[in-house]
């Protein structure tokens, strides 16, 4: 009898740990014989731990489970699929895994992350193999067809990037991924490196087949240990088989890989900042350009991509360009490991097509806030993403239409907030984030957010408010127009968003300081 139990950081954090020795120590009581699959979680992060069966009408899911209800799911015959309180039915047919078109998370919480047999029965290798019949030309061309945009956030065409580092001409070049995940609310990247590591490792492999690379190194953020360890062990046991390594599958195309861990500053994650910590030296962002692309790591020809990007390129070599363009909208193609959390009754991973819209994932999905009060703000795309009010949850996901309504999509996490919220200390946030996290290098935002803190502690005492807006605004103005990258430039979206639609937050009677 194959038990499934995450071995997911989430489920960890809520004891799945526990409930596995108790489960191992249980039937060895009984004499019974089952094998335990640590598995990757299946993104119902409030079912957590959730534990899965393998019975002959598929897999029953039991949660969440804690240690103490063990003894109890024995006697319910559960290894059988047997009723209990806690069984939830088939896995795959629960009402948040039906809705979702999974493609990137679609081993996620069915394989074992470790067992490369596993990732072979269900479909892994087959977008590499495919590569290895293609030039680098024709990877390119496919991976440009399929519409693929950089998941990290920026939403740059993924082949555009690709192609601009095969046409370079360079003795080395290089496969960065930027699994530097610092943004609020976001947790996909971990949740993939968990539960299936050999995805990235083959989009990572892929992408180094197309430019012609033979090194590639993941930057992992140091907050990750679960996922670090698991990562080693993977790119171990791929060398040892022969997938990566000297000879990649047999052919004459070599691909050394290593995990090198954050220095633990969200800076970290601009890509100029991390190829600079990956040298060994301070996270400080450089001027674009040079792009990466011409000139990256160690001033080679380099592909920078996030986890989410590597990832949707086996599935695209597999099934094909098109199939994967055929799902989106406008020019968001394919699909978006969606993170929603914050003030919501069901949170997790949720995987969908562009397109859906905010209230579907927070109402439909999500099923309101969790302390059933009014939702009054979102937060979509991090930290330096907008708020967006109840009254604008019928946008649809999708980059353009984000940007249109001066919010963006990110790197797909969602927070939700009740009527609790108090906006002007949410706006007072970003600054102080900003302040903190700024690598220093430009006046606009290494002095402006330390003044934008400022400025929002008067307004929020009270003090000349309207003069003091006034004096946000501009700022505001300057570190957009001046700062020199995404940190400094998207700190005033949230600020800004939160002024303009939440105005009577920043003018009313003073509140204590926190
Ligand atoms: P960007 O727009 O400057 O660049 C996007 C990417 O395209 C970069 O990799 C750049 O090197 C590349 N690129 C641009 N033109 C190119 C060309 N002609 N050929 C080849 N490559 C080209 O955006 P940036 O500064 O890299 O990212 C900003 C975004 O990062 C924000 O919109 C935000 O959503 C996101 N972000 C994500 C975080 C996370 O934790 N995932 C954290 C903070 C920000
Ligand atoms: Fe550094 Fe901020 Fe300037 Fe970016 S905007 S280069 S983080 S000081």
């Amino acid at each position: 009898v194959r038990i499934f139990v995450p071995v997911d950081a989430a489920a960890l954090s809520v004891g799945a740990e526990a409930v596995a020795q108790a489960i191992a120590s249980e039937a060895t009581k009984r004499g019974l014989s089952v094998e335990i699959v640590r598995n990757g979680s299946r993104g119902m992060l409030w079912l957590e731990p959730l534990v899965e069966v393998e019975t002959a009408e598929g897999r029953i899911a039991y949660g969440p489970v804690a240690a103490k209800d063990v003894p109890s799911l024995f006697d319910a015959d559960f290894a059988s699929g047997g009723a209990h309180p806690l069984r939830l039915g088939k896995t795959e047919e629960l009402d948040w895994m039906k809705r979702q078109q999974r493609l990137t998370f679609e081993r996620v919480g069915v394989i074992d992350p470790l067992s490369i047999a596993d990732y072979r029965a269900y479909g892994g290798f087959k977008g590499l193999e495919k590569a290895l019949s293609l030039t680098g030309g024709e990877i390119v061309d496919a991976v440009k067809a399929s519409g693929l945009r950089g998941r990290g956030g920026a939403g740059f065409p993924t082949g555009i990037k690709w192609k601009t580092v095969h046409d370079a001409s360079a003795t080395q070049k290089y496969i960065v991924c930027n699994a530097d995940e610092g943004d609020s609310g976001t947790f996909a990247d971990r949740m993939l490196f968990e539960g299936d590591p050999y995805l990235v490792i083959e989009g990572m492999t892929i992408a180094a087949i197309a430019v012609g690379a033979t090194r590639g190194y993941i930057y992992l953020r140091s907050e990750y240990p679960h996922a670090h360890r698991t990562l080693q062990r993977a790119i171990l046991k791929a060398e040892a088989a022969g997938l990566i390594g000297a000879s990649v599958l047999g052919s004459q195309h070599a691909f050394h890989l290593e995990v090198r861990l954050g220095a633990g500053a969200y800076i970290c994650g601009e890509e100029t900042s991390l190829l600079e910590s990956l040298e060994g030296k301070r996270a400080v962002v450089r001027a674009k350009p040079p792009l990466p692309a011409l000139q990256g790591l160690f001033g080679k020809p380099t592909v920078v991509n996030n986890v989410l990007s590597f990832a949707a390129v086996p599935w695209i070599m597999d099934h094909g360009a098109q199939a994967y363009a055929d799902c989106g909208m406008g020019r968001s193609r394919g699909t978006l490991p969606i993170q929603l959390g914050g003030n919501v009754r069901r949170g997790g991973l949720v995987e969908l097509a562009f397109g859906i819209s905010l209230r579907e994932i927070i109402e439909d999905m999500g099923g309101g806030t969790l302390s059933g009060r009014p939702i009054r703000a979102v937060q979509v795309g991090g930290p330096l993403g907008a708020y967006l009010t109840a009254g604008q949850l019928d946008v649809q996901m999708d980059y353009e239409a984000l940007a249109a309504m001066r919010a963006m999509l990110g790197h797909g996490g969602i927070v939700v907030f009740d009527d609790s919220v108090d906006m002007a200390r949410q706006a007072r946030f970003a600054m102080e984030f900003c302040a903190k996290e700024s690598c220093g290098k430009c006046t606009p935002c290494r002095i402006g957010a330390t003044r934008g803190v400022e400025v929002m502690d008067r307004i929020i005492a009270g003090t000349e408010v309207p003069e003091n807006i006034a004096v946000l605004r501009d700022l505001s103005k300057l570190m957009i127009d001046a700062s020199l990258c995404a940190m400094g430039g998207l700190t005033p979206m949230p600020v800004l968003s939160a002024l303009d639609h939440f105005p009577e937050d920043f003018d009313r009677p003073p509140l204590p300081l926190a």
